[in-house]
């Protein structure tokens, strides 16, 4: 199993020892990709031999980080389904509508690939303490991974996040100090705290490279799912993008190795119109994204202002041919109502906002009737 050879600046291809705790690029603060042999790999690998290993994300090994077992905070995240949702089809006469549920996940969304992975692999790498900034998810299945490695756990939440959030993670015994103001706010005072304790590790998304591994097993469990093939359109509720970002690192890797063929999907990001910065820099052709001056949404997981790998999302639907929709909160409100109905899968809030995004592409004639579209439901419903 790899090492990463390296890690890699995603914006300006600066190098960095994989085998040492990194946050960021010292010269640009931009986040670090995680770098394999991937010749190697596929020397020795194919992707229908992996689905013969574990029920969770370490079946894909070979193309993630090393973490020894005894290191491996493990909760059985991943191998969740991939639902047929013919009648959502129908009602938008599209012939195969799927949804990846993610709900099935440790503490209910799909944030647990990524701290599952990102805590492993800094415990390997000596971490013993951990922080993060989180609107509620994020927060909770932090807390989870630490009850598993029982190492402390600190969470800074915006001081309006749903209560729920504060009773998942203390029921996993989750230190957390509330933040008056936004995620970015509470990703500051995160910041401040890890600077003052030299011993804390910040989990920050795209802060550390491995929470991104993490969210790249979506895209090989999807191929997997499929028999090597991928879909035409995937649509994800994005908000700090890792997901996003992972599942194109993911593709490009299978791509490399010959694992895939054929057009790689259009990545369309589905976000709220009150906070849109994905939406309006594509419009606007900016590399980067601009905070949007008052965000607000009820969706929680899409009230990112600013994401660090804002450039990475927007290069990912540049380079896939696909395309931000911005949907209401009614409409999101509206979606979260109906796609359980008409699919049996409980949806979140963000994650409504796939299908409101999906149904405004149908209006607008960009997917065709014969194309195979993957919303991506991040959380259960009960998660918010
Ligand atoms: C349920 C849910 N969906 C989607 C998102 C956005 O995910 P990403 O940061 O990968 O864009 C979040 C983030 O908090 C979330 O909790």
């Amino acid at each position: 199993m790899p090492e990463p050879e390296l890690l890699e600046c995603g914006h300006c291809g600066r190098e960095a020892d994989a085998g040492e705790l990194q946050t960021t690029c010292p010269d640009d603060g931009r986040p670090w990709l995680a770098r394999y042999d991937l010749e190697a790999i596929a020397a020795g690998h194919e992707l229908a031999d992996l689905a013969g290993g574990r029920n969770d994300l370490w079946r894909y090994e070979p193309v993630l980080p090393t973490v020894a077992p005894e290191n491996r905070a493990s909760l059985g995240a991943g191998h969740t389904p991939l639902v047929d949702a013919p009648r959502v089809g129908d009602e938008l006469g599209l012939d195969q509508v799927l949804v990846k549920d993610e709900g099935h996940n440790p503490t209910g969304t799909f944030k647990a690939r990524g701290m599952e992975m990102a805590m492993s692999r800094a415990l390997e790498l000596g971490a013993e303490r951990f922080a993060v900034p989180t609107a509620g998810n994020a927060g909770a299945a932090m807390a989870a991974y630490a009850a598993r490695a029982g190492v402390p756990a600190r969470l800074f939440v915006p001081e309006d996040a749903d209560d729920s959030v504060f009773e998942r993670a203390e029921d996993f015994a989750a230190e957390i100090e509330t933040v008056d103001g936004l995620i970015t706010d509470a990703g500051d005072a995160c910041s401040e705290y890890v600077e003052a304790h030299d011993d804390v590790f910040d989990l920050s998304t795209l802060k550390e490279p491995y929470r991104l591994e993490g969210k790249k097993t979506m895209g090989y469990e999807l191929a997997a799912q499929l028999d090597g093939e991928l879909p035409d359109v995937i649509v994800y509720p994005t908000g700090g993008g890792t997901g996003l970002i992972g599942m194109w690192k993911a593709f490009a890797e299978m791509e490399e190795m010959g694992w895939i063929a054929g057009d790689k999907p259009r990545m369309v990001s589905a976000q709220a119109a009150g906070c849109a910065p994905i939406v309006e820099a594509l419009e606007a052709g900016a590399e980067f994204a601009e905070a949007p001056e008052n965000p607000h949404t009820d969706a929680g997981g899409l009230r990112v202002p600013e994401a660090v790998g804002d450039f990475l999302i927007l290069e990912t639907i540049r380079d896939s041919g696909g395309a931000a929709v911005a949907v209401t909160d009614e409409e999101i409100h509206d979606a979260k109502d109906r796609m359980p109905r008409a699919s049996g899968v409980s949806a979140c809030t963000e994650s409504a906002a796939t299908l409101a995004a999906l149904e405004a592409m149908v209006d607008e004639d960009v997917v065709a009737e014969d194309e195979m579209v993957v919303l991506f439901n991040t959380g259960a419903g009960w998660t918010g």
